[in-house]
């Protein structure tokens, strides 16, 4: 059965070349390759379902697999761009599954939705594979495995640089005003980086005045924070839940015409965030312009090829697979961090 749809995709395929209309490349840009499927019988057929293009953690990412699943690899990749919607995603996945494809891979918008769609994978008998944030599922046999970065443990080094520094410079904790841009809500990445914070700010006695959502987009994040600055005349530490909204929100503090920058007992305001990947955003950290950067790591294609490799094999990979990640920070005053009982170096060359 599956030989035959194989088949009838590969004819359909040479029928569309003759025609002249083969099927376009994939790319970050929003495009998906839905039409372009598989050919030989060894190729191993992967169907990835990304949930958009927000940031330019989500275009590394996009690269990432669509670099490691190459045809040179011997497999063919499906990438299908969600458009930030899960019913999208959903979409994609049936598809996927009336394809036939081998291995479906799924990064999921939000962890909330998924059981259906997943126990239909699991009827027809296709690996799930989820990748950089997780679904909320009773049955955690609905996937064989997850690949990606702890995001409360990002929020809590974070969390925990931010103690650092400012007991460091002598600011009592209740002098911190804080505000929190979040991702888009609903998302593991935010659900972590809200908890990372939120937990802190209690158990510091820290201000946290705000915690509102920028959609993880350098646009919402530019319009969050001039909203909050009309609101609130005493912020003077923003955590940002990823880079690119970081870079909106220091917009619109120049904008304001105030300063950011870690000195905060003159009257800067502290902006930190999430990911590293950003070019701006990596030299706003080396300026100071952003204190702190806590790494999320996108480079997740080979990871997840591992895991399919090791299901190939017929092995069991781990359910959970945790990324090591580091913190960026061009401040002084702070070498090191230590969560959970593990101790984290600041990392200045970056
Ligand atoms: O899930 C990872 C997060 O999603 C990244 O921090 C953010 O930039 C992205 O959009």
């Amino acid at each position: 059965m599956k030989k035959l749809a194989k088949m009838t995709i590969s004819l359909l395929l040479i029928l569309a070349i003759l025609a002249g209309c083969g099927s376009s490349a994939p790319s970050t840009e929003g495009k998906d390759n839905t039409e372009e499927t598989t050919k030989a019988d060894d190729i191993i057929t992967v169907g990835f379902s990304q949930l958009g293009a927000e940031s330019d953690w989500r275009s590394a990412n996009t690269d990432s697999m669509l670099e490691a699943f190459s045809e040179s690899e011997g497999y063919s990749l499906i990438y299908k761009n969600g458009q930030q919607k899960q019913a999208n995603q959903i979409t994609a996945i049936r598809t996927f599954i009336q394809q036939e494809v081998d291995y479906i891979v799924l990064a999921p918008s939000t962890e909330d939705g998924w059981e259906t769609v997943l126990g239909e994978a699991r009827e027809a008998g296709i690996p799930v594979i989820l990748v950089d944030r997780r679904v909320n599922a009773a049955d955690k046999n609905l996937y064989s495995c997850w690949v990606g970065s702890d995001f409360e443990l990002e929020g809590k080094k974070m969390a925990a640089w931010i103690k650092a520094y400012t007991e460091g410079i002598g600011v009592e904790p209740s002098d911190l005003h804080m505000v929190n841009i979040q991702g888009s809500m609903g998302s593991t990445a935010q659900i972590g980086r809200t908890r990372g914070l939120a937990n802190a700010a209690r158990d510091n006695g820290w201000d946290l005045m705000a915690e509102i959502s920028g959609d993880f987009t350098e646009t919402k994040g530019r319009e969050v924070m001039a909203a909050l600055l009309k609101r609130f005349d005493n912020i003077n530490v923003v955590y940002c839940e990823n880079d690119n909204m970081a870079i909106g929100a220091i917009d619109a503090i120049e904008s304001a015409g105030k300063k950011v920058g870690s000195n905060i007992k003159r009257g800067e305001i502290m902006v930190v965030s999430f990911d590293g990947v950003n070019k701006t955003a990596l030299e706003y950290a080396k300026e100071g312009k952003i204190s702190c950067i806590a790494e999320c790591n996108p480079l997740h294609g080979p990871r997840v090829k591992a895991l399919i490799e090791k299901l190939r094999n017929g092995e069991t990979p781990e359910k959970f697979n945790y990324v090591d990640e580091t913190l960026f920070s061009s401040v002084s005053g702070v070498d090191e961090v230590v969560v959970d009982g593990q101790t984290y170096k600041i990392e200045r060359n970056y």
